[in-house]
């Protein structure tokens, strides 16, 4: 058997590739499944939580899964250069899957408000950053005029093969469960990721005929179905950047989760049709709930993700005391980004190190404080 060697060689069948695509891959995808132990006890849940550490893709987020197919196809199609706007994964990705396939990319990024990591990556890829001063959503409008009137291609999700590529995370799912999971649940702030999570959901249990009424027989793929059953899907997001609670575009979006710092989704219908045809619903987090469940899970189960990501699971703990979880039931959350993309934000909430005398005794004495 040959070595793992990425999302579009794993499921090539279930993507808009030929034999003479020219795949541009990182080896992402194939991130592991983790099931929680402590957190569903003391959160009251008697069912199972799983976590998709998409974290563990090479540039640390799922943004790999709908880069390696958004870039494949711009080479495919001739393209020298690529450009996005984005609140930092993007732009990271983006950066490296352009080096990975020597063309250009340009990145634009509101001005300040993107966490560290995400910001060395790009520059350290060797991406042309503009630094805009203006937030994600006016960073969005510019590119899709400057793709427009210039020979770049754009990888925002607003590109078909992002959601191609992000699919492929509910075939994984699928596969490690070995059946759907009763209940998905991730953040949302552009909408991309929960639009391509529904439809890879979709596409694997599609039968390929109009009585299953998912694709009217209009399946490219003629496969197998993967499974019989898709999940309830659950959009969380930030209080201060909710407009699928507000029911419209909202005009200043803040939070401290900056990943999903946006108030105008690009994919506002294909997210709803996410949500209602699966019976799910969107809420939101305060930025304080974020940040607690971030370090709780961090500090009791060992996974360490970025305050965006948390936000899934500050959804979750809200809506279970709520009780709109079924009991027993089996939730997976999406963990959309590593925590040392923002270390700032981590070290901000953690007790800080100990200033100590390189002594012995001195450390001995605080370390039997902490020893029972
Ligand atoms: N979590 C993280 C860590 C993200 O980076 C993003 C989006 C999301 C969740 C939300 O996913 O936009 O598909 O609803 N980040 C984009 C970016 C906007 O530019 O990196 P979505």
């Amino acid at each position: 058997m040959s070595h793992y060697q990425g999302l579009i060689h794993r499921y090539r069948q279930r993507l808009p590739v030929t034999d003479s695509t020219p795949i541009i891959s990182l080896n992402e995808g194939n991130t592991p499944l983790i099931e929680l132990h402590h957190l569903p006890k003391q959160w009251g849940f008697d069912g199972r939580i799983l976590v998709k550490f998409e974290g563990l893709n090479p540039t640390g987020s799922f943004k790999d899964r709908g880069m390696t197919m958004a870039v494949t196809k711009a080479v495919e199609g001739g393209a020298k250069a690529i450009i996005c706007a984005s609140t930092g994964n993007t732009s990271a990705a983006a950066a490296a899957y352009a080096a990975r396939a020597g063309i250009q990319s340009f990145v634009l990024i509101p001005d300040g408000k993107i966490a560290l990591g995400k910001l060395a990556q790009a520059m350290m890829h060797g991406s042309t950053v503009l630094q805009i001063q203006g937030n994600f959503d006016d960073g969005m409008q510019l590119v899709q005029e400057l793709a427009k009137d210039l020979p770049v291609a754009l990888v925002n999700s607003v590109n078909p093969y992002r959601l191609q590529g992000q699919k492929t995370i509910a075939f994984e799912i699928i596969e490690a469960l070995g059946r759907a999971p009763d209940y998905h649940v991730l953040p949302v702030g552009n909408a991309g990721n929960i639009s391509a999570h529904w439809m890879g959901y979709s596409e694997a249990t599609c039968q390929q005929t109009a009585a299953c009424g998912l694709c009217h027989g209009q399946c490219p793929y003629h496969l197998e179905p993967l499974t019989t059953s898709r999940p309830i899907m659950v959009g969380y997001q930030a209080a201060g950047a909710a407009p699928f609670m507000r029911g419209a575009a909202v005009k200043n979006p803040e939070t401290i989760a900056t990943a999903i710092r946006i108030g105008n989704p690009m994919s506002w219908d294909l997210a709803w049709a996410a949500v209602k045809e699966s019976e799910g619903w969107f809420d939101e987090c305060t930025d304080a709930d974020i940040l607690a469940t971030q370090k709780e899970l961090a500090r009791f189960e060992g996974v360490f993700c970025e305050p965006s990501s948390a936000t899934s699971l500050a959804g979750l703990k809200q809506d279970l005391k709520r009780g709109k979880f079924k009991a027993g039931a089996v939730v997976v959350a999406t963990l959309t980004g590593h925590g040392l993309k923002d270390p700032d934000t981590a070290i901000m909430q953690s007790e800080q190190p100990h200033q100590i005398a390189a002594e012995k005794g001195a450390i001995s004495r605080l370390m039997e404080q902490y020893i029972r």
